[in-house]
């Protein structure tokens, strides 16, 4: 029996996981602590790379102490230490690197730096179990908007399209300031959207062309779309449930409709959706209709785990070391821009 600390401080959520791995490979959640800065952000309308440092400095030793206080665990029962050591900012992951070097040295257990978006992958496997390889992830977040084989969550994961521009979720949070709702964009766009008609503005379709690159994602021409579309209208009132509702459609039916035609096209049967986006309704509504007329099961774990956490990252660990990957040197550093 294996317990495994999982530390991730990439954007603006201080997390700290805990899991326990059995000798079949089983993974236990165990304690799941997040300290967001979210707030602090607000006014900004966006994350503010050293407010969020300052904040994971602040909430590290807190967030730590909750984590092994929820699992009744001491800190000398970890066996292994997984920090998220890319991709993300700079200064951020830099804060949760440094700590998870100085527990591993002291405690004297195994150090994993390991990719945040493999640790999203891993977040469903604390609700849904083992994955079965191959399948398709797609991530959907504030910072992120990615198709990834998994053929192998601890030592095969291969990008097969991201977004040429806005993250999905970045999009919400821009839309949402045109429409003058709140920060982040996601959760009141979604409530607006679902009292709004979906067909009531036709919002492009981005990459969607014959010629396009069939699995990357484009959401900036929606977004300046939405903008001029309200700019246009404007001194009328803006019927602010169906912009939302109309935009929604756009970034609901492009994500599935690529994600289900690239499980098609490479064979897959099972698609994982995970990221803050993947709490959307309408994307979860769609996403279930097609993979349904695809034959495909679909996944997607609690919004919970799907937003930034270090439970993902304790999951990914006890991957790492049930697969008898090596661990990380203490001369592990932060990559801002790590690839999966
Ligand atoms: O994964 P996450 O918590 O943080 C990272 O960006 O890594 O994702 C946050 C993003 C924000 O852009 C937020 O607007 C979006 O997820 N989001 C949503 C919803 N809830 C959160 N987007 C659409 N619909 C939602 N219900
Ligand atoms: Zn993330």
């Amino acid at each position: 029996m294996t317990i495994i600390l999982g530390i991730e401080t990439s954007c603006d959520e201080t997390g700290v996981g805990l899991v326990r791995l059995d000798g079949s490979g089983a993974v236990e959640l165990l304690a799941d602590e997040v300290a967001s800065s979210v707030e602090q952000h607000a006014r900004f309308g966006g994350v503010v790379p050293e407010v969020a440092s300052r904040a994971h400095l602040e909430a590290m030793v807190p967030t730590m102490r909750r984590a092994f206080d929820a699992a009744g665990l001491k800190m000398s029962d970890v066996d292994a230490i997984t920090v998220t050591c890319g991709p993300g900012l700079a200064g951020a992951l830099l804060v949760g690197v440094s700590a998870a070097k100085a527990y591993a040295l002291s405690l004297g257990v195994p150090l994993y730096g390991a990719n945040h978006l493999a640790g999203h992958v891993a977040a469903d496997t604390l609700e849904h179990g083992p994955l079965p390889t191959p399948c398709l992830a797609l991530l959907v977040s504030g910072g992120h908007t990615q198709l990834l084989k998994v053929d192998g969550l601890a030592t095969s994961i291969t990008e097969i399209g991201s977004t040429i521009d806005d993250a999905a979720g970045e999009a919400y949070d821009k839309v949402a300031r045109v429409l003058d709702l709140p920060y982040p964009g996601g959760p009141p766009i979604d409530a607006a959207a679902r009292r709004g008609n979906p067909r009531a503005i036709a919002f492009p379709r981005g990459l969607t062309g014959p010629r396009d690159a069939r699995n990357d994602f484009s959401f900036s021409g929606l977004k300046t779309a939405v903008a001029r579309w309200v700019e246009a209208r404007e001194p009328e009132p803006i019927p602010v449930d169906d912009v939302a509702a109309s935009f929604q459609e756009a970034v609901a039916d492009v994500l599935t409709a690529k994600a289900v035609r690239a499980c098609v096209d490479e064979g897959i049967g099972t698609m994982v959706i995970s990221g803050g986006v993947a709490a959307n309704s309408r994307l979860k509504e769609l996403a279930a209709e097609r993979c349904a007329a695809a034959g495909i099961t679909l996944r997607v774990p609690r919004p919970r785990l799907c937003t930034d956490n270090g439970a993902m990252m304790a999951a990914l660990g006890a991957h790492l070391v049930a697969a008898g990957v090596e661990a990380s040197s203490l001369d592990l550093s932060a990559d801002p821009a790590l690839p999966v």
